[in-house]
């Protein structure tokens, strides 16, 4: 997602500027820009697209001697990604770029065109620099109106300013999104939004904490408290390298990339819900019309995602729907109708056979519609319309969130199309709306869960396998559980619905076979319980995660109790996933790059 990269000092500035931008890039971006003040000029710079366009833009721009920058890679949330939408984000005398979400901007948008401010930009960050004008011409100083605009902003931001009359200051803060300062020597002052800007640049740096806020010139950092008392800086060596900060302090990309559900999932929901209506900017209006059936097709986690919706999309939308894995859908000669919507999923946008999938829909005339996490792949290029799931780049070959990420979408789509074919009353999509907002905190790793998975996890390293279970989206759960654990252990693992296993998987139940029960409080409770009873009886080693107690488990994982089981989902989820990696460590496999598979599969 975005990136943030600050500079004040004597040494090139456009190359420390795109350098640090350069180290930001895995977290995916589709914009850039910098601005440089030297001399009481300002230089901007902004390009969409890949930074190699922004370096082209400013290949004639050279620095000497000393100036100030910052810089900026964007990943498009409010509105396209275009040049006017890149940051830094411009005022009459000043530029900010921001990361994070600016959730009032409406408001204070309203009341700066009120007064007759002109927007140039469809982003939320814009109201922040026009803010920060319109204090400097009421009170003494940058840095009071520096106060009084972040006395008025709501949400979560990391963000820096320059402006005219300062021009060896950079103003910063930090609320929510990261933010270091660092600092060379005596006479160098760096900002970055990770660790991996910074490095090889910096020797020590400060972290800053939530509320923080401040000025920073080459030679002094001055940091405030987010009661405006006066902070001493607390330096500390900057000492990692570039893999390590990139894991951000994380054993594995997997890991991080779990923690970091919290924060993608407040970005896949962030100018989508309404009061009672999800809205999707990029939907065509007409995308729906003659629409009576959906097909999903994708393959893996996304099939599992799939599965999901087919559920929401029933229940909520009452349409039709039905999903196919992908490499079976391609040869089976499948009865297609043009009033079927066709619906694929996939992380990269580039499977190869999720995407032939694609293709022969649209030769047979059908609509279509991708949900991927990748602006510009192939599937998105093909598709009549796309949604973007905003999970940012992700790096370990075990999907984790952008399986959390497309369930999301998927659930605020069931509710789109329930919303426009009146099949549920507003105060129920407006009941739902409110636990779709409560996901980035549902998906919040504690420690403590974390620490009893990592104990718990060395009781299930052996054994002659696993079987998932759970009933209704529980059941696509235990699928995509019993994947993640698969592909990172390599131990045999099954998912099952679990009123199926006494068809026959139940022959297997015995000390050795691990049942890993999904045991929600608000869906089935009861017929699921039953059926883990069952295996019980026939001494099946069983863990259970649910709110509730569960006397038959040899191991209960407690999961908090929540409103709606679509919440219950995303905890389980969270501890399934944190389940399989501890197992995977305790074993000694490389859990970013487990054997014989491959981030994007691109062939058949
Ligand atoms: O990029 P896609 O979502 O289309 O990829 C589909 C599968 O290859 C992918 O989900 C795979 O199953 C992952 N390794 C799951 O962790």
């Amino acid at each position: 997602m975005c990136g943030i990269v600050g500079y004040i000092g004597t040494k090139p500035v456009k190359e420390i500027l795109i350098d640090g931008l350069r180290e930001l890039e895995y977290r995916g971006y589709d914009s850039a820009g910098i601005v440089v003040l030297q001399n009481h000029q300002f230089s901007l710079f902004k390009a969409v697209g890949k930074l190699i366009n922004l370096e082209e833009k400013a290949s004639l721009f050279e620095s000497t001697g000393f100036s100030i920058g910052i810089g900026h890679t964007r990943w498009a949330t409010h509105g396209k990604p275009t040049e006017l939408n890149a940051h830094p984000h411009v005022g009459a005398v000043s530029y900010v770029v921001h990361n994070g979400i600016i959730e009032n901007y409406q408001e204070l948008k309203n009341s700066l065109t009120h007064e007759g401010v002109q927007f140039v930009s469809q982003t939320d960050t814009e109201v922040i620099v026009h803010l920060f004008e319109h204090h400097l011409s009421n009170v003494g100083t940058p840095f009071e109106a520096f106060k009084a605009t972040l006395a008025q902003l709501e949400g979560a931001y990391a963000l820096l300013l320059v402006t005219a009359s300062e021009d060896k200051t950079i103003f910063f803060a930090k609320n929510g999104s990261p933010m270091i300062v660092g600092r060379r020597g005596e006479d160098e002052t760096f900002f970055g939004s990770s660790d991996a800007a910074l490095i090889g640049k910096a020797q020590e740096v400060i972290y800053l904490e939530d509320g923080q806020y401040g000025y920073a010139t080459a030679e002094t950092i001055t940091l405030f408290d987010p009661h405006h008392h006066a902070l001493q800086s607390r330096f500390t060596p900057l000492s990692v390298t570039k893999l390590s900060a990139q894991k951000e302090g994380y054993r594995f990309f997997m890991e991080k990339e779990i923690y970091e559900q919290s924060t993608v999932l407040a970005d896949t929901l962030m100018g989508r819900l309404r009061e009672d209506e999800i809205y999707f900017e990029e939907l065509p209006s007409d995308l729906f019309e003659g629409i009576c059936e959906i097909k999903l097709c994708a393959c893996g986690t996304s099939y599992h995602a799939a599965m999901v919706a087919t559920y929401l999309l029933e229940r909520h939308a009452k349409i039709r729907t039905s999903v196919e894995i992908a490499s079976e859908f391609r040869y089976r000669e499948p009865l297609l109708t043009p009033d079927t919507l066709f619906v694929v999923i996939s992380q990269s946008g580039e499977t190869a056979d999720t995407l032939e999938t694609l293709k022969m829909a649209k030769k047979r005339g059908l609509k279509t519609l991708v949900i991927c996490n990748v602006d510009n792949s192939s599937m998105v290029r093909l598709a009549d319309a796309s949604i973007l799931t905003r999970a940012g780049i992700e790096k370990g070959v075990a999907s984790t969130k952008a399986f959390a990420t497309q369930v999301s979408v998927l659930w605020m789509l069931s509710l789109h199309l329930a919303g426009l074919r009146q099949t549920l009353e507003a105060s129920e999509i407006g009941r739902q709306i409110s636990v779709l907002r409560t996901l980035p905190s549902v998906v919040k790793v504690e420690n403590s869960t974390h620490e009893q998975l990592r104990r718990l996890s060395k009781r299930y390293l052996h054994g002659h396998g696993f079987f998932f279970i759970g009933r209704d989206v529980f059941f696509p759960l235990a699928l995509e559980g019993a994947l993640k654990l698969k592909e990172i252990s390599y131990l045999h693992a099954e998912g099952y619905p679990s009123g199926e296993m006494k068809h026959g998987p139940i022959a297997l139940a015995d000390p050795e076979l691990f049942t890993i029960a999904l045991l929600p409080e608000h869906k089935l409770y009861d017929k699921t319980k039953s059926n883990v009873e069952e295996l019980s009886a026939r001494d099946s080693t069983i863990c259970s995660l649910s709110p509730l107690d569960f006397d038959k488990a040899d191991d209960h994982i407690r999961t908090h109790s929540h409103s709606d089981y679509m919440a219950e989902f995303f905890e389980m989820m969270v501890i399934l996933q944190l389940f399989s990696m501890e197992i995977a460590i305790r074993l000694g496999n490389d859990v970013d790059m487990p054997r014989n598979l491959a981030k994007s599969v691109t062939v058949e």
